[in-house]
């Protein structure tokens, strides 16, 4: 599309309405974290009572940010170093920092959605019992030529729903795999809760433990709310710059954190009592963490589920899969808007400069399971997808998480961001709202950052 630029105003993409931009916000919030590090963190943190906690934070701390950063972006219509830029020079450090993010997310989250989409491609073809059996994921994730092959399918699928423009290509994606990701997510958590034994699962998910509540606990939970909801990496800025004023922003984003929580509660539903019918997995602790949970656990899982095995195989890896999706499409199309609020390139070029660049990283890090495995940057066993991973979510997006706070609460001022929320509703919780952003998030976020890092620079 040919598009008119000059310094201050230029077209930018726009949503057609509300729900779009809460369908594409939940898109962007509901993926792989979702899906394996929710239960995962429930289980081990005694169940309801992680949930409870997470529900608390998400509605209070998650919510305020998200406001904050979405009405930033409405605000100023522009991505995310611009909005700092444009309100106070000296602040695009920030801005900068913030749309490194997503720049180094996108390549490795394209990894794992390669992972995901070569799982849906061997339930289909080789079946549930290959896919168990022992030695299938690290002999995938090793192997030097379709670890590649399957990144990049996944890059283009999203690469190519970019490519159709915000209104013909994210929107109708989202429009088809979110409801279908929601439908599909409660029927196998029906199909779980049917299975003999899955009560005493979804007991030991479902009623808190208020014993197991730790300063750990709610670590964890800040922790995981962060990523979940796509918070501090100039994803939501963007999203919001694409918003017209007259669209209510306090309900829109009550409704992506509540979907974001709905999908995040399912996927425990689903996974930590189809793990105490299958494997007699008793104990939270247990359970796998991250990737083997979904790619080694699960398999062994519907594995164990005779002749309904492939289709629940199946059908989970499409939800993975469309969750991954829309998650990578955010993240490519901050990405490419940052290049062309940047640039002042046309949208294609800008995206076509962010495919290569991500499709390099991608195969940089990827390089990391094979020809570079020597390299192990956090230590034993550790690849470089996970030192990325830590590296933008561990370290940078809480710095710019705590910028950001500091930026609207200390120099711009809540009243900037409150008079741009009140443009489209009436915000009664404006002084709670500026409490939190002021003081409340700036601790939360510091807890965070240090609990993050200390453990790295000394080692238990
Ligand atoms: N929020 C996504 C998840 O829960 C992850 C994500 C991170 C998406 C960064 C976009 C950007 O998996």
């Amino acid at each position: 599309m040919a598009q008119q630029h000059n310094h201050t105003h230029h077209d930018r993409s726009a949503w057609s309405g509300k729900l779009a931009f809460i369908l594409a916000g939940a898109a962007s919030a509901v993926g792989l974290g979702n899906l394996w590090r929710f239960p995962t963190l429930a289980a081990k943190y005694g169940g309801g009572m992680f949930i409870l906690t997470y529900f608390v934070l998400a509605f209070t701390f998650g919510i305020s940010l998200l406001l904050l950063e979405t009405a930033l972006g409405r605000k100023t219509k522009l991505s995310v170093i611009g909005a700092f830029s444009s309100i106070n020079k000296r602040w695009k450090l920030v801005g900068i920092l913030a749309a490194a993010v997503p720049f180094i997310i996108t390549p490795y989250y394209c990894i794992i959605g390669g992972w995901v989409t070569k799982y849906l491609v061997s339930y289909v073809v080789d079946g549930p019992t290959a896919v168990a059996a022992d030695g299938f994921f690290t002999g995938f994730i090793t192997d030097p030529v379709f670890t590649y092959v399957f990144m990049v399918i996944f890059m283009l699928i999203c690469i190519g729903v970019c490519a159709l423009g915000v209104k013909n290509g994210i929107e109708k994606a989202n429009m088809i795999m979110m409801p279908l990701l929601l439908f599909m997510a409660i029927g196998i958590s029906v199909f779980v809760l049917m299975q003999p034994g899955a009560a005493e699962g979804a007991a030991y998910y479902l009623i808190p433990d208020f014993s197991k509540f730790s300063p750990d606990l709610v670590i964890n939970a800040l922790g995981q709310m962060f990523y979940s909801l796509s918070l501090a990496m100039g994803i939501m800025v963007t999203y919001g710059s694409y918003l017209d004023s007259k669209e209510n922003l306090t309900e829109s984003v009550a409704s992506i954190a509540g979907f974001d929580l709905l999908v995040s509660f399912l996927s425990g539903l689903m996974i930590v009592p189809a793990a105490f019918v299958v494997l007699g997995i008793t104990d939270g602790g247990m359970m796998a963490a991250g990737p083997s949970l979904m790619f080694v656990t699960l398999p062994n899982v519907f594995g164990g589920m005779g002749g309904a095995a492939q289709v629940i195989g199946v059908l989970f890896f499409v939800l993975v899969l469309f969750a991954a999706a829309t998650s990578a499409i955010s993240l490519i199309e901050a990405c490419t808007s940052i290049i062309q609020d940047g640039t002042h390139w046309s949208r294609s070029k800008s995206l076509l400069a962010c495919a290569i660049f991500v499709i390099a990283a991608g195969c940089f890090i990827n390089a990391g399971y094979n020809v570079l495995i020597w390299i192990e940057p956090l230590g034993e066993g550790t690849q470089l997808l996970d030192f990325f991973d830590f590296l933008s979510n561990s370290v940078m997006m809480p710095i710019v998480a705590l910028l950001t706070c500091i930026f609207v609460g200390w120099i711009i001022k809540p009243k900037a961001i409150i008079d741009e929320v009140r443009e489209s509703s009436k915000f009664k919780l404006a002084g709670a709202w500026t409490v939190m952003i002021k003081y409340i998030a700036p601790v939360l976020v510091i807890v965070i950052l240090v609990a993050n890092v200390l453990p790295m620079i000394f080692p238990a």
